[in-house]
């Protein structure tokens, strides 16, 4: 959700602005703006509701003019969507201007102290109060930028990225980070600083991730320099993008959701690179070796996530219980943080996370490593917070996802942690080599399986066509299949706002048949495994209450074929692989009724790519 962008050098600080917002559009937003530090030597600040295109239709007109100026689009926590609530906000007397990511959680007591000293407010967000803290500050101090944004931010409680511009200082930026993302691009002569790195790597792939409570000083003509709220100096760590542009554009595809869906193969080919070696008799999984006696004695393994991530790590459990015989909580992150949770130094705790800045997740694991738990990270973006507050963990590895819904994540987190389980499970001996072998020689081939299975997507676009003007869908799995279920109900109402329920088929008959007419399409996700007789009981229970069923099987299915009113086929994996094979032909399914129903499929409303906040 929400984004910064920063710009200090010698272009035209408003285009790279702009571009950036666009850049950041993915991340969900409500309003955006700029600010730009103009040649006369004042602050122009241009922000409105709505789309960048909204703002910049707004700033045709404006003197836009200027090389140093920060950007950001807007995700509302404290005064509703509006122009003027929009960022960035200036100071009273428009010496200064900001823009923040986070909430000010304490920001009623800061403006009532404000207001009590004759500042006036023009918002009503929390984000003001910090600038006028910052300039009530500097002006009653006499000191400078750097020093009023340290002395506010140690007033300041919750979280935050911000960027500051000053009228009398036009070459530098200010930023600071807590808990929400930040990212500086160091380029030759003129620096860059975004939430994320998709506004700066066209310029630079040269950037340092803001750690937290750290403050940095950006200009166009001196080296960087980080300081923490104590004024001490910090190190300087460079990090090199690994990826490129082209991976950012949609690449003849009409959106990225789709283009995330095909990109698939390749995406779990880079995925098992490195992992998956002698032709599968060999799994490598980064930080389970060189934390082997961790694995080997836990007594349980907790699983920490949200959303997607979190239907990810039920398929987890199944694969860890199944393959390593360890008992596997899998927790809402939300709940687990609040839930007072008994741990201690003989648990191993698991964050899963695409975007690893959740803010749940995040505080999930900052908890656990006080009670003393072990804590493992998956993530899929580099450098990010979750990665960088675990104990271990390993990347995904699937590039950079744009379109809020998680598809290519989700199979990724899916396949990491199958290859988790699998290492695991060769470290304890709860599998024989002969077991672990044989799938990993599958493993080899689910990429292809995966492009087997993206040729049924002219089927299922037709499909779709017969269920777009549906209110409510079922999703029903067992096993393996359950967490899919749960899967794909959340990626139909995520794009295409039609209520969309998973449930595990078994609890049917407690309460959910009731619901089950020919108004209700069910899709049951039944691959040939080791419940499929049972499975075929819960089909033939939807068709005798004239329910239509939506049936994904197996190739060469027989039985459901002839029950079912609409078959999907999909390649013959054993059956702890199925998730990341049945899950696809649900993603294309979503999508096309969501295109059918003419929704942004891309930032469906309300939703964020990554939710900073609680
Ligand atoms: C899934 O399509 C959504 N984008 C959302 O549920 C997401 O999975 C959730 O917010 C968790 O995000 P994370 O994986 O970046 O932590
Ligand atoms: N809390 C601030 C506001 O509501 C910033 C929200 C955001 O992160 O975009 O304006």
């Amino acid at each position: 959700m929400c984004g910064i962008v920063g710009y200090v050098g010698d272009r035209n600080a408003y285009e790279i602005l702009i571009k950036g917002l666009h850049r950041l559009e993915y991340r969900g937003y409500d309003s955006a703006g700029v600010a730009i530090v103009s040649p006369s030597g004042r602050i122009n600040v241009y922000k409105s509701r709505g789309k960048v295109s909204n703002l910049e239709h707004y700033c045709k007109d404006k003197d836009t003019a200027g090389s140093t100026g920060i950007a950001h689009t807007r995700w509302a926590t404290h005064g509703e969507p509006s122009d003027r609530n929009a960022h960035p906000h200036y100071s009273e007397d428009e010496e200064i201007a900001l823009v923040h990511n986070g909430t000010i959680e304490n920001y009623k007591v800061l403006k009532d102290a404000l207001i009590q000293n004759g500042c006036k407010f023009q918002s009503e967000t929390d984000t003001e109060v910090l600038v006028q803290l910052i300039e009530y500050i500097r002006t009653n101090n006499d000191c400078s930028l750097v020093e009023a944004v340290k002395e506010a931010l140690r007033q300041v409680v919750g979280a935050y990225a911000i960027a500051v511009i000053e009228k009398g200082h036009p070459d530098t930026i200010i930023a600071a980070r807590k808990s929400s993302p930040l990212v500086i691009g160091i380029g030759e002569g003129e620096m860059f600083l975004a939430s994320d790195a998709t506004p700066i790597v066209e310029y630079t792939k040269d950037v340092v991730y803001v750690k937290d409570n750290e403050i940095a000083i950006v200009s166009k003509n001196e080296p960087l320099k980080l300081v923490n709220l104590n004024n001490e100096e910090t190190s300087i760590d460079v990090k090199t993008l690994e990826f490129s542009i082209s991976q950012l554009e949609k690449g003849g595809y009409p959106h990225f959701m789709l283009k995330e869906i095909f990109e698939q193969p390749t995406t779990l080919r880079d995925c098992i690179r490195g992992r998956v070696v002698e032709g599968g008799k060999n799994i490598i999984v980064s930080g389970v070796l060189d934390s082997k006696d961790k694995f080997l004695n836990a007594k349980r393994i907790i699983i920490v996530a949200c959303g997607t991530s979190w239907h990810a790590s039920l398929i987890g459990k199944y694969l860890i219980q199944d393959m390593c015989r360890i008992p596997v909580e899998v927790e809402y992150a939300s709940e687990f943080r609040y839930s007072n949770p008994v741990l201690d130094e003989r648990d191993v705790v698991i964050a899963v996370s695409q975007s690893g800045e959740t803010a749940d997740t995040l505080a999930a694991i900052q908890m656990a490593r006080e009670a003393g738990a072990y804590v493992y990270g998956i993530s899929n973006v580099v450098g990010s917070s979750i990665p960088r507050n675990t104990d271990s963990g390993t990347y995904i590895h699937v590039g950079p996802e744009i379109g809020v819904a998680s598809t290519k994540a989700f199979t990724g987190q899916v396949m990491v942690l199958t290859l988790l389980a699998m290492a695991i499970a060769d470290l304890r001996g709860t599998m024989s080599k002969e077991e672990l072998d044989k799938i990993g020689a599958e493993i080899i081939r689910i990429p292809d399986y995966v492009k087997q299975t993206l040729e049924l997507n002219e089927q299922i676009e037709r499909l779709s066509l017969i269920f777009t003007y549906a209110h409510n869908f079922l999703y029903l799995g067992r096993g393996y299949s359950y967490p899919v279920a749960l899967e794909g109900a959340l990626k139909l109402k995520e794009i295409s706002y039609i209520h969309a329920e998973g449930y595990p088929a078994a609890e049917m008959k407690h309460g959910p048949i009731a619901l089950i007419d020919a108004e209700m399409p069910t899709v049951i996700i039944a691959p040939n495994d080791h419940l499929y007789e049972k499975i075929v009981n819960n089909v033939q229970q939807v068709k005798a209450r004239h329910g239509s069923v939506i049936a994904i099987v197996t190739e060469g299915d027989k039985e459901i074929k002839n029950i079912a009113d609409y078959v999907i086929e999909v390649p013959d994996v054993p059956e702890c692989l199925t998730p990341i094979i049945t899950s696809v032909p649900l993603q294309l399914l979503s999508y096309y009724i969501a295109i059918n129903k003419g929704k942004n499929v891309d930032m469906p409303r309300n939703l964020a790519k990554s939710v900073t906040v609680e």
